[in-house]
Protein backbone atom coordinates (compact mmCIF):
# COMPACT_ATOMS: atom_id res chain seq x y z
CA UNK A 1 0.00 0.00 0.00
CA UNK A 2 2.67 2.23 1.15
CA UNK A 3 5.23 2.22 -2.17
CA UNK A 4 1.92 1.70 -4.10
CA UNK A 5 0.17 5.19 -3.08
CA UNK A 6 3.68 6.78 -3.34
CA UNK A 7 4.01 5.78 -6.77
CA UNK A 8 0.76 7.09 -7.16
CA UNK A 9 1.22 10.28 -5.47
CA UNK A 10 4.57 10.64 -7.51
CA UNK A 11 2.90 10.01 -11.06
CA UNK A 12 0.39 12.61 -10.40
CA UNK A 13 2.98 15.12 -9.14
CA UNK A 14 5.17 14.74 -11.58
CA UNK A 15 4.09 14.23 -14.69
CA UNK A 16 7.27 13.43 -17.14
CA UNK A 17 10.47 13.88 -15.60
CA UNK A 18 10.63 15.11 -12.23
CA UNK A 19 13.27 17.63 -11.38
CA UNK A 20 14.27 16.61 -8.42
CA UNK A 21 13.37 13.12 -6.63
CA UNK A 22 14.29 12.26 -2.88
CA UNK A 23 13.98 8.93 -1.84
CA UNK A 24 14.46 6.87 0.79
CA UNK A 25 16.28 9.61 2.35
CA UNK A 26 17.63 9.01 5.99
CA UNK A 27 20.25 11.31 8.24
CA UNK A 28 21.49 10.55 11.61
CA UNK A 29 24.59 12.59 13.42
CA UNK A 30 25.92 10.28 15.83
CA UNK A 31 26.87 13.02 19.29
CA UNK A 32 28.38 11.94 22.84
CA UNK A 33 24.92 10.95 23.98
CA UNK A 34 23.86 8.78 21.31
CA UNK A 35 22.32 8.99 17.22
CA UNK A 36 20.46 11.78 16.01
CA UNK A 37 17.85 10.25 13.57
CA UNK A 38 17.14 13.62 11.98
CA UNK A 39 15.66 12.31 9.06
CA UNK A 40 14.02 8.91 8.44
CA UNK A 41 12.81 7.71 5.25
CA UNK A 42 11.81 11.13 3.26
CA UNK A 43 10.34 10.67 -0.06
CA UNK A 44 9.46 12.83 -2.31
CA UNK A 45 8.97 14.07 -6.39
CA UNK A 46 9.28 17.71 -7.43
CA UNK A 47 7.85 18.00 -11.09
CA UNK A 48 9.27 21.56 -13.18
CA UNK A 49 7.47 24.66 -11.74
CA UNK A 50 5.68 23.02 -8.88
CA UNK A 51 5.42 24.54 -5.88
CA UNK A 52 5.44 22.02 -2.88
CA UNK A 53 5.27 23.05 0.87
CA UNK A 54 7.21 21.53 3.69
CA UNK A 55 5.75 22.15 7.51
CA UNK A 56 6.11 20.64 10.54
CA UNK A 57 6.91 22.09 14.15
CA UNK A 58 10.90 23.20 15.04
CA UNK A 59 13.36 20.34 15.25
CA UNK A 60 10.89 17.78 12.84
CA UNK A 61 13.72 17.57 9.94
CA UNK A 62 12.63 20.29 7.41
CA UNK A 63 16.06 22.21 7.63
CA UNK A 64 18.42 19.14 7.78
CA UNK A 65 16.64 17.45 4.61
CA UNK A 66 17.13 20.71 2.40
CA UNK A 67 20.61 20.71 3.64
CA UNK A 68 21.05 16.80 2.48
CA UNK A 69 19.75 17.92 -1.22
CA UNK A 70 22.40 20.73 -1.31
CA UNK A 71 25.30 18.88 -0.02
CA UNK A 72 25.44 21.39 3.09
CA UNK A 73 25.57 18.88 5.85
CA UNK A 74 28.72 18.52 8.08
CA UNK A 75 30.69 15.36 7.02
CA UNK A 76 29.80 13.47 10.72
CA UNK A 77 26.51 13.31 9.30
CA UNK A 78 25.59 9.77 8.01
CA UNK A 79 23.75 9.69 5.36
CA UNK A 80 21.85 7.26 2.57
CA UNK A 81 19.01 7.03 0.21
CA UNK A 82 18.95 9.07 -2.98
CA UNK A 83 18.56 12.15 -4.09
CA UNK A 84 18.65 12.95 -7.69
CA UNK A 85 18.58 16.50 -10.02
CA UNK A 86 17.36 15.60 -13.37
CA UNK A 87 18.21 12.23 -12.92
CA UNK A 88 21.43 12.21 -11.26
CA UNK A 89 22.12 11.53 -8.03
CA UNK A 90 23.87 13.79 -6.30
CA UNK A 91 24.27 11.71 -3.08
CA UNK A 92 28.29 10.86 -2.66
CA UNK A 93 29.45 13.83 -5.10
CA UNK A 94 32.37 15.87 -3.95
CA UNK A 95 32.47 19.53 -2.86
CA UNK A 96 33.28 20.19 -6.50
CA UNK A 97 30.38 17.99 -7.72
CA UNK A 98 28.00 20.13 -5.50
CA UNK A 99 29.14 23.42 -6.67
CA UNK A 100 28.15 22.72 -10.23
CA UNK A 101 24.94 22.35 -9.26
CA UNK A 102 24.21 24.43 -5.84
CA UNK A 103 23.90 28.49 -6.67
CA UNK A 104 23.38 27.46 -10.63
CA UNK A 105 21.00 24.38 -10.90
CA UNK A 106 19.31 24.68 -7.38
CA UNK A 107 19.04 27.88 -5.17
CA UNK A 108 18.59 28.16 -1.82
CA UNK A 109 16.93 30.86 0.11
CA UNK A 110 17.68 31.03 4.40
CA UNK A 111 15.40 32.54 7.09
CA UNK A 112 18.04 34.91 8.21
CA UNK A 113 19.25 37.07 5.24
CA UNK A 114 22.27 38.35 7.13
CA UNK A 115 23.66 34.97 6.96
CA UNK A 116 24.03 35.06 2.81
CA UNK A 117 25.01 38.74 2.25
CA UNK A 118 28.37 40.16 2.57
CA UNK A 119 28.62 43.04 5.00
CA UNK A 120 31.20 44.69 3.27
CA UNK A 121 29.59 44.61 -0.77
CA UNK A 122 26.82 46.27 -2.14
CA UNK A 123 24.12 44.68 -2.91
CA UNK A 124 24.68 45.42 -6.61
CA UNK A 125 27.96 43.69 -6.68
CA UNK A 126 27.10 40.42 -4.93
CA UNK A 127 24.05 39.98 -7.09
CA UNK A 128 26.73 40.61 -9.66
CA UNK A 129 29.36 38.05 -8.32
CA UNK A 130 26.51 35.25 -8.65
CA UNK A 131 26.21 35.94 -12.25
CA UNK A 132 29.62 36.07 -13.09
CA UNK A 133 30.06 32.60 -11.08
CA UNK A 134 28.55 30.99 -13.75
CA UNK A 135 28.25 32.89 -16.88
CA UNK A 136 30.73 34.26 -19.40
CA UNK A 137 29.80 37.59 -19.37
CA UNK A 138 30.96 41.17 -19.27
CA UNK A 139 30.52 43.17 -15.64
CA UNK A 140 28.42 45.80 -17.09
CA UNK A 141 26.14 43.02 -18.54
CA UNK A 142 26.05 41.51 -14.89
CA UNK A 143 25.63 44.68 -13.18
CA UNK A 144 22.53 45.70 -15.67
CA UNK A 145 21.16 42.10 -14.70
CA UNK A 146 21.37 42.85 -10.67
CA UNK A 147 19.83 46.15 -11.12
CA UNK A 148 16.89 44.34 -13.44
CA UNK A 149 16.54 41.73 -10.72
CA UNK A 150 15.87 44.20 -8.07
CA UNK A 151 13.10 45.33 -9.87
CA UNK A 152 11.77 41.71 -10.37
CA UNK A 153 11.47 41.26 -6.55
CA UNK A 154 9.90 44.24 -5.98
CA UNK A 155 12.89 46.37 -5.00
CA UNK A 156 12.18 50.25 -5.25
CA UNK A 157 14.55 52.59 -7.22
CA UNK A 158 16.52 49.17 -7.83
CA UNK A 159 19.26 51.68 -9.96
CA UNK A 160 19.95 53.38 -6.37
CA UNK A 161 19.02 50.52 -4.50
CA UNK A 162 21.58 48.37 -6.18
CA UNK A 163 24.65 50.98 -4.48
CA UNK A 164 23.54 49.81 -1.21
CA UNK A 165 25.24 48.01 1.46
CA UNK A 166 22.98 45.16 3.39
CA UNK A 167 23.06 47.39 6.15
CA UNK A 168 21.06 50.42 4.36
CA UNK A 169 18.29 48.01 3.61
CA UNK A 170 15.16 46.43 5.55
CA UNK A 171 14.70 43.12 6.68
CA UNK A 172 12.45 42.30 4.14
CA UNK A 173 14.37 44.06 1.49
CA UNK A 174 17.63 42.51 2.31
CA UNK A 175 15.39 38.66 1.96
CA UNK A 176 14.14 40.26 -1.28
CA UNK A 177 18.26 40.95 -2.70
CA UNK A 178 18.81 37.29 -1.19
CA UNK A 179 15.53 36.11 -3.68
CA UNK A 180 17.03 37.90 -6.59
CA UNK A 181 20.61 36.18 -5.70
CA UNK A 182 18.73 32.66 -5.52
CA UNK A 183 17.87 33.71 -9.17
CA UNK A 184 20.31 35.14 -10.84
CA UNK A 185 21.30 31.96 -12.72
CA UNK A 186 17.85 30.78 -13.79
CA UNK A 187 18.41 27.44 -11.19
CA UNK A 188 15.66 24.92 -11.91
CA UNK A 189 14.78 24.65 -8.03
CA UNK A 190 14.84 26.95 -5.43
CA UNK A 191 14.71 25.89 -2.00
CA UNK A 192 13.35 29.10 0.53
CA UNK A 193 14.01 27.66 4.18
CA UNK A 194 11.44 29.54 6.17
CA UNK A 195 12.50 32.86 4.06
CA UNK A 196 9.76 34.80 6.13
CA UNK A 197 9.56 33.74 9.63
CA UNK A 198 12.37 36.41 11.11
CA UNK A 199 9.83 39.08 9.37
CA UNK A 200 6.56 40.97 10.48
CA UNK A 201 3.06 39.72 8.95
CA UNK A 202 3.15 43.02 6.45
CA UNK A 203 6.90 42.57 5.01
CA UNK A 204 6.10 38.42 5.04
CA UNK A 205 3.54 39.00 3.01
CA UNK A 206 6.02 41.15 0.26
CA UNK A 207 8.72 38.67 0.63
CA UNK A 208 6.54 36.24 -0.55
CA UNK A 209 5.29 38.19 -3.48
CA UNK A 210 9.35 38.34 -4.40
CA UNK A 211 9.47 34.39 -4.27
CA UNK A 212 6.70 34.41 -6.47
CA UNK A 213 8.50 36.48 -8.99
CA UNK A 214 11.14 35.10 -8.94
CA UNK A 215 9.07 31.70 -9.96
CA UNK A 216 7.18 33.24 -12.72
CA UNK A 217 10.86 35.23 -14.16
CA UNK A 218 12.79 31.54 -14.08
CA UNK A 219 9.86 29.00 -14.16
CA UNK A 220 11.99 27.40 -11.15
CA UNK A 221 10.17 24.85 -8.70
CA UNK A 222 9.92 25.81 -5.46
CA UNK A 223 10.15 24.08 -2.26
CA UNK A 224 8.81 26.28 0.52
CA UNK A 225 9.78 25.15 4.33
CA UNK A 226 7.81 26.59 7.44
CA UNK A 227 6.34 25.96 10.55
CA UNK A 228 2.84 27.65 9.79
CA UNK A 229 0.23 26.16 7.30
CA UNK A 230 -0.88 29.26 7.20
CA UNK A 231 1.69 30.80 4.78
CA UNK A 232 2.03 27.08 2.59
CA UNK A 233 -1.95 27.83 1.67
CA UNK A 234 -1.91 30.51 -0.91
CA UNK A 235 1.99 29.22 -2.45
CA UNK A 236 1.89 26.03 -3.12
CA UNK A 237 0.32 23.17 -5.16
CA UNK A 238 1.46 20.20 -2.61
CA UNK A 239 1.91 19.97 0.91
CA UNK A 240 4.28 17.62 3.16
CA UNK A 241 3.69 17.48 6.49
CA UNK A 242 6.82 16.30 8.24
CA UNK A 243 7.17 14.90 11.95
CA UNK A 244 9.99 13.51 14.09
CA UNK A 245 11.90 13.59 10.82
CA UNK A 246 9.06 11.43 9.03
CA UNK A 247 6.55 12.32 5.85
CA UNK A 248 3.37 11.66 7.61
CA UNK A 249 1.55 13.52 4.99
CA UNK A 250 1.83 14.14 1.26
CA UNK A 251 -1.19 15.81 -0.58
CA UNK A 252 -2.45 18.52 -2.67
CA UNK A 253 -2.98 21.47 -0.46
CA UNK A 254 -7.07 21.31 -0.81
CA UNK A 255 -6.23 17.97 0.41
CA UNK A 256 -4.24 18.10 3.04
CA UNK A 257 -6.44 21.45 4.40
CA UNK A 258 -10.10 19.79 3.64
CA UNK A 259 -9.54 16.85 4.29
CA UNK A 260 -5.79 15.77 6.58
CA UNK A 261 -6.01 12.10 7.14
CA UNK A 262 -3.70 12.16 9.97
CA UNK A 263 -4.10 13.85 13.48
CA UNK A 264 -0.51 15.89 14.16
CA UNK A 265 -1.99 17.72 10.29
CA UNK A 266 -5.44 18.53 12.23
CA UNK A 267 -3.89 19.74 14.94
CA UNK A 268 -1.14 22.16 12.83
CA UNK A 269 -4.89 22.91 11.12
CA UNK A 270 -6.51 23.75 14.86
CA UNK A 271 -3.94 25.99 15.53
CA UNK A 272 -4.33 27.99 12.65
CA UNK A 273 -6.47 31.15 13.06
CA UNK A 274 -9.91 30.77 11.06
CA UNK A 275 -11.26 33.93 9.82
CA UNK A 276 -14.71 31.84 8.10
CA UNK A 277 -15.27 31.06 11.36
CA UNK A 278 -15.34 35.05 12.89
CA UNK A 279 -13.99 33.44 15.64
CA UNK A 280 -16.74 31.31 17.30
CA UNK A 281 -14.50 28.30 17.27
CA UNK A 282 -11.65 28.41 19.89
CA UNK A 283 -7.90 27.15 18.74
CA UNK A 284 -7.16 23.94 19.63
CA UNK A 285 -3.45 23.75 19.64
CA UNK A 286 -1.35 20.30 20.10
CA UNK A 287 -0.67 19.34 23.90
CA UNK A 288 2.96 18.48 24.37
CA UNK A 289 6.09 18.87 22.58
CA UNK A 290 7.88 16.84 19.68
CA UNK A 291 9.60 13.52 20.90
CA UNK A 292 13.69 13.47 21.42
CA UNK A 293 14.93 12.41 17.74
CA UNK A 294 17.88 10.43 20.02
CA UNK A 295 15.56 7.79 21.41
CA UNK A 296 12.75 7.37 19.33
CA UNK A 297 10.07 4.64 20.99
CA UNK A 298 9.32 1.76 18.42
CA UNK A 299 5.55 3.00 17.93
CA UNK A 300 4.03 6.37 16.48
CA UNK A 301 6.26 9.05 17.39
CA UNK A 302 2.95 10.82 17.70
CA UNK A 303 1.38 8.83 20.22
CA UNK A 304 1.63 10.79 23.51
CA UNK A 305 -0.19 13.67 21.97
CA UNK A 306 -2.57 11.83 19.91
CA UNK A 307 -6.35 11.86 21.42
CA UNK A 308 -6.84 9.36 18.52
CA UNK A 309 -4.15 7.10 20.36
CA UNK A 310 -5.11 3.13 20.76
CA UNK A 311 -2.44 0.45 22.22
CA UNK A 312 -0.95 -0.42 19.00
CA UNK A 313 -0.07 3.22 18.30
CA UNK A 314 2.68 2.44 20.79
CA UNK A 315 3.74 -0.94 19.90
CA UNK A 316 3.80 -0.24 15.66
CA UNK A 317 5.04 2.95 13.38
CA UNK A 318 2.44 3.13 10.88
CA UNK A 319 3.52 3.40 7.43
CA UNK A 320 1.66 5.86 5.13
CA UNK A 321 -1.28 4.67 3.86
CA UNK A 322 -3.18 5.43 0.86
CA UNK A 323 -6.58 7.45 1.04
CA UNK A 324 -9.54 7.33 -1.09
CA UNK A 325 -8.25 10.19 -3.00
CA UNK A 326 -5.28 8.62 -5.45
CA UNK A 327 -1.62 10.14 -4.47
CA UNK A 328 -2.94 11.84 -0.88
CA UNK A 329 -1.01 9.22 1.79
CA UNK A 330 -1.32 9.74 5.69
CA UNK A 331 0.98 7.59 8.58
CA UNK A 332 -2.30 6.86 10.81
CA UNK A 333 -3.07 3.41 11.61
CA UNK A 334 -6.79 5.10 11.84
CA UNK A 335 -6.65 7.35 9.10
CA UNK A 336 -9.78 6.19 7.52
CA UNK A 337 -11.63 7.44 10.72
CA UNK A 338 -10.85 11.03 10.51
CA UNK A 339 -12.95 11.17 7.29
CA UNK A 340 -15.07 14.41 8.03
CA UNK A 341 -13.45 14.98 11.14
CA UNK A 342 -12.58 18.57 12.00
CA UNK A 343 -9.31 19.89 14.40
CA UNK A 344 -12.01 21.21 16.98
CA UNK A 345 -13.94 16.89 17.00
CA UNK A 346 -10.47 15.73 17.58
CA UNK A 347 -9.06 18.02 19.61
CA UNK A 348 -11.26 19.46 22.40
CA UNK A 349 -10.05 23.16 23.87
CA UNK A 350 -10.43 21.34 27.49
CA UNK A 351 -6.62 19.09 26.36
CA UNK A 352 -5.08 22.44 25.61
CA UNK A 353 -7.01 24.20 29.38
CA UNK A 354 -5.59 20.93 31.12
CA UNK A 355 -2.65 20.28 29.44
CA UNK A 356 -3.14 16.57 29.07
CA UNK A 357 -4.46 15.16 25.98
CA UNK A 358 -8.16 14.14 25.97
CA UNK A 359 -9.01 11.32 24.29
CA UNK A 360 -11.50 11.67 21.28
CA UNK A 361 -14.69 10.18 20.76
CA UNK A 362 -15.74 10.90 17.51
CA UNK A 363 -18.53 8.00 17.30
CA UNK A 364 -20.54 10.19 19.41
CA UNK A 365 -19.68 13.66 17.72
CA UNK A 366 -20.00 13.08 14.25
N1 LIG B 1 24.79 19.01 13.16
C1 LIG B 1 23.88 18.43 13.92
N2 LIG B 1 24.23 17.56 14.91
C2 LIG B 1 23.31 16.94 15.68
N3 LIG B 1 21.97 17.12 15.56
C3 LIG B 1 21.55 17.97 14.60
C4 LIG B 1 22.47 18.67 13.73
N4 LIG B 1 21.75 19.44 12.89
C5 LIG B 1 20.45 19.23 13.20
N5 LIG B 1 20.34 18.35 14.23
C6 LIG B 1 19.09 17.87 14.83
O1 LIG B 1 18.29 17.34 13.79
C7 LIG B 1 16.91 17.56 14.09
C8 LIG B 1 16.22 18.19 12.91
O2 LIG B 1 16.70 19.52 12.78
P1 LIG B 1 16.20 20.55 11.67
O3 LIG B 1 17.10 21.72 11.75
O4 LIG B 1 16.08 19.85 10.38
O5 LIG B 1 14.75 20.92 12.18
P2 LIG B 1 13.71 21.91 11.51
O6 LIG B 1 12.49 21.11 11.22
O7 LIG B 1 14.35 22.63 10.40
O8 LIG B 1 13.39 22.89 12.72
P3 LIG B 1 13.21 24.50 12.75
O9 LIG B 1 11.76 24.74 12.42
O10 LIG B 1 13.53 24.85 14.16
O11 LIG B 1 14.16 25.11 11.77
C9 LIG B 1 16.88 18.40 15.37
O12 LIG B 1 16.63 17.54 16.45
C10 LIG B 1 18.26 18.99 15.43
O13 LIG B 1 18.62 19.22 16.77
S1 LIG C 1 -0.96 6.05 14.52
FE1 LIG C 1 -2.02 6.27 16.46
S2 LIG C 1 -0.81 7.77 17.65
FE2 LIG C 1 -0.16 7.88 15.53
S3 LIG C 1 -1.36 9.52 14.70
FE3 LIG C 1 -2.49 7.63 14.25
S4 LIG C 1 -3.88 7.34 15.98
FE4 LIG C 1 -2.39 8.89 16.58
MG1 LIG D 1 14.87 24.64 10.08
Amino acid sequence: MTAESNIQLDRRSADGDAVLEVENLTVEFPTEDGVVQAVRGVSYRLAPGEAMGIVGESGSGKSVTSMAVMGLLPKTAKITGSVRFRGEELLGRSENGFAEIRGKKIAMIFQDPLTSLNPVYTVGRQIAEAILAHNDVSKKVANDRAVELLATVGIPFPEQRVNNYPHEMSGGMRQRVVIAIAMANDPDVIIADEPTTALDVTVQAQVLEALEAARAATGAALVLITHDLGVIAGHADRICVMYAGKLVEKGTVDEVFYEPRMPYTLGLLGSLPRLDEAGRERLTPIVGSPPSLMHLPPGCPFTPRCPLAQPICEEREPDLYGTDQPGHVAACHFHERLVGVTPGQLFRPTSADTGSVAPANLETQQ
